[in-house]
């Protein structure tokens, strides 16, 4: 089992709190497992999908949400799904799950479709210029949390609300050096402190929401709106806190992730001519003939074909670390008790033993008769197992409908020069953005 590239201590400190993804040598997409160690911690980096079953699935049980992470995100999101852990997590979840069925997500659809089409509406006014697109394509995916989230009935500031919900994405992303070196969590990351005032409005702004909607429901069960936050108010066992902290949660993970995935399709689909003939021809034969959107993300196969390789070559969210409690081993590798295990989409996703020409965009990969043939323990941008997103079925709903809206009368160029840098805080994006060129077709 070879070890990670050693970077030195100050090395390693910088490049993680500058940039994690540099960490990863050449060797990281060759080698089954891989490992190394953080101040004492041993680290086992698992790409083999036989060890990403026996840890994400067969023996998950043994593996819990690794502290650092846990020590970024948890003040922010609290007792939401996504950083809950033993019975609190098991009770949530199941709370959880039925607000997410595909009856639901249908029930989405036509906000998602009236907010899409209202992106691509400003965009063409945009026509000729170079614009943004990964600011863009923020904007379009906070329109549709709105919507989804609350109906856009957010007190009455929506302005103040979308500022605050920015810094409080910007503080989710800020790795303190104090976090990487485990120093308790009395002493001040100044990193985060900036964000304080904002987050406690933040937090009242939606608290105040949900006391409000509780109000209605109560009066008028039937009344209240098709939202996200009645289907949290109706859930079994949530308290209004408990719902507050998950709202948070799907703002953090549900936000930034799609508005990333949706920025690297265009991307990649604007590097690939061909590729995107295939999506448009196809956005001009069937949309004319499926009137309901609720079919688009089953039917349109080129479409959602590109935006799942995409998922594959650009995972927003790049690294899934666990803890092992006890000590195990898979492949033949022993993992400590203690040891960090990190599975990472990145890797996987673009591993050489994994996949043909795996640094390529090849959307037909995720056709319907080859998507079958994918392990799914190799093709994790959803994560695996037990914790794998809630949100996942919403996503790729919404993914398919946002581009069928864009790309149906626009076309979108990379007018960056040079390729983006890809960076990664919290979830993988351009740094510095996604300058594209907007044209009508
Ligand atoms: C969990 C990715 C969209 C809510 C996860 C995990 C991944 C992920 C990889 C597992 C993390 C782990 O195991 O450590 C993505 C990607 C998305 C997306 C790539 C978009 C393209 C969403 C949306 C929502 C959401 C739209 C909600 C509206 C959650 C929640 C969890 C989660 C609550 C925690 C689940 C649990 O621990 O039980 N997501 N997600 N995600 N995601 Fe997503």
């Amino acid at each position: 089992v070879p070890h990670a590239t050693p970077l030195g201590f100050a090395g390693f400190l910088r490049t993680a709190t500058r940039n994690p993804l540099e960490i990863w040598g050449t060797r990281a997409f060759k080698e089954p497992y891989i490992r190394g160690s953080w101040l004492g911690v041993p680290n086992i980096v698992i790409n083999d999908p036989a060890g990403v079953r026996h840890c994400m699935v067969d023996n998950a049980r043994n593996y819990v949400m690794q502290p650092l992470r846990q020590r970024l995100l948890r003040p922010l999101l609290r007792d939401g799904l996504l950083t809950a852990e033993g019975p609190l997590w098991r009770r949530t979840r199941k709370a959880i799950a039925p607000v997410f069925t595909p009856r639901h997500i249908a029930g989405f659809t036509d906000a998602m479709e009236v907010r899409s089409r209202r992106a691509a509406d400003r965009l063409a006014e945009q026509e000729g210029t170079v614009t943004d697109a990964a600011h863009e394509l923020t904007l379009l995916t906070f329109d549709i949390l709105q919507a989804t989230l609350f109906s856009d009935d957010i007190a009455s500031e929506p302005e103040a609300f979308a500022r605050s919900t920015q810094q409080f994405l910007g503080s989710m992303g800020r790795i303190d050096p104090l976090d990487l070196l485990g120093a308790p969590a009395f002493l001040p990351r100044l990193r985060r402190l900036k964000g304080r005032k904002s987050m406690l409005y933040f937090r009242g702004l939606i608290a105040d929401t949900i006391a409000r909607r509780r109000v209605q429901i109560e009066r008028d069960p039937d009344g209240a709106p098709n939202d996200l936050l009645s289907l949290l108010v109706k859930a079994d066992g949530l308290s209004s806190g408990e719902i507050e902290d998950n709202i948070i949660t799907f703002i953090g993970a549900g936000h930034e992730t799609t508005a990333r995935s949706l920025t690297w399709t265009l991307y990649l689909l604007s590097q690939a001519p061909d590729e995107r003939a295939l999506v448009e021809a196809e956005l001009d034969t069937l949309l004319p003939t499926l009137t309901d959107p609720n079919e688009w993300a089953d039917k349109l196969v080129h479409t959602r074909a590109a935006f799942e390789e995409a998922l594959r070559l650009y995972p927003p969210a790049p690294s899934l670390n666990r803890t092992a409690l006890a000590a195990d081993s898979t492949g033949g590798v022993d993992i400590p008790a203690g040891s960090t295990v990190l599975v990472m989409p990145w890797l996987i996703h673009r591993h050489e033993m994994l996949w043909d020409r795996p640094d390529h965009f090849i959307p037909s990969r995720f056709l319907p008769g080859n998507r079958e043939s994918i392990d799914r323990f190799q093709y994790l941008p959803f994560g695996i197992g037990p914790r794998v997103c809630i949100g996942a079925g919403f996503a790729l709903h919404e993914g398919v409908i946002a581009l069928a809206s864009l790309l149906r009368g626009l076309r979108f160029d990379y007018a960056g020069g040079a390729a983006p840098e890809v960076v990664q805080r919290i979830t993988i994006q351009p740094l510095g953005g996604m300058p594209m060129r907007v044209s009508r077709r």
